[in-house]
């Protein structure tokens, strides 16, 4: 897409949901001129649909549920919705599809930064780091003991990777380098780097490590439930960076609490922030960070970059360079 844009009435106007990092920003000022969200918190709903109403681009984050309502209340003018995400779960895309509203996504850019993300939290419950530091923080460090915080292995040890796409293949990529065994589940067998794809209860009975990758949809919902927790290993470890929703939080507090499982690490959480009186925090065998799997400075750039092109492009009347519901445009 030509990166001139030369509007012949007033430049249209659009709506930002939050500061977004200087490459899309730079790339927005220079066209329009855009109204952004200031503060740190995000848009309520109210607010959103005040400062959004009549514009005909709006670039959004995944902390914005936008529905048909919203939509509607935005004004028929709205030509694109932009997410700066490759997640779409905050949005209804069915009903942007009824509207004929292209909506764009963010994908690629982020795929080694959740995929090393996804590895960092594996390695970091094998090796139990964060329960380490809060032990040697807590004065608790008398001497080295031969059984002090004994963790598990990755390397020889299986992955379980459920979902293999470019995130999932990236993580097969760095296992690797520890010379893991890969299986994985998913719709689509794509025999790659050297992963074995399976059926979801071999990947459960056989994986030291599973992590998820999956979007969440309706089909996806609590995917990872008391059932699916049974099936694994006692010894093994569950890594969630896709979305909170696709795990049934309560489950697998109990899978943790009752050492059914070894340790989990989590990404994501349902709903986020996590409230601070959630028992998933009580747990000294679960890791959980905020929602950090894209967040590096040049990951963030690039996807500023990424929504701010989806926006132009939309407003503009082009093609979306990347658009989840390309029926749009038939
Ligand atoms: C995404 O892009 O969907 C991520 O969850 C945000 O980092």
């Amino acid at each position: 897409m030509s990166a001139i844009i030369l509007w012949d009435m007033p430049a249209p106007k659009i709506f930002v949901t939050r500061i977004i990092p200087q490459p899309g920003l730079l790339l927005l000022k220079e066209h329009f001129q855009p109204e952004i969200w200031p503060h740190d918190l995000p848009p309520s709903r109210e607010q959103l649909i005040e400062r959004a109403r009549g514009v005909e681009g709006l670039l959004c984050m995944l902390t914005e549920k936008i529905d048909g309502e919203v939509m509607d209340a935005i004004g028929p003018g709205l030509k694109v919705i932009s997410n700066m995400a490759v997640g779409v779960d905050n949005i209804d895309i069915a009903a942007a599809t009824a509207r004929g509203i292209p909506v764009g996504n963010t994908p690629g850019v982020l795929t080694d930064a959740t995929a090393d993300q996804a590895f960092a939290l594996m390695m970091a419950a094998a090796r139990r780091i964060t329960e380490s530091e809060r032990f040697l923080r807590a004065g608790k460090w008398v001497t080295w003991s031969p059984t002090l915080l004994l963790g598990v292995d990755l390397t020889g040890a299986t992955l379980g990777i459920i979902g293999f796409g470019r995130i999932g293949q990236a993580v097969a990529k760095r296992a690797q380098g520890f010379d893991m065994r890969v299986l994985y589940y998913s719709p689509n067998r794509k025999p790659a780097l050297g992963a074995q794809s399976v059926d979801l209860d071999t990947l459960l009975r056989e994986s030291d490590f599973v992590s998820i990758h999956v979007p969440l949809n309706e089909g996806t919902r609590h995917f990872v439930n008391a059932e699916f927790l049974a099936k694994m290993k006692p010894t093994a470890i569950l890594v969630n960076t896709a979305r909170g929703g696709v795990l049934d939080q309560s489950a697998l507090y109990h899978a943790l609490k009752e050492n059914k499982i070894f340790a989990a690490a989590l990404d994501v959480t349902d709903p986020e922030p996590l409230p601070m009186d959630s028992t998933l925090l009580e747990l000294e065998n679960c890791i959980i960070v905020p929602h950090l799997g894209s967040a590096t400075r040049k990951t963030r750039d690039k996807m500023s970059l990424l929504a701010a092109q989806n926006l132009m492009a939309g407003v503009s009347g082009a093609r979306l360079p990347n658009c989840i519901n390309p029926q749009v445009y038939k």
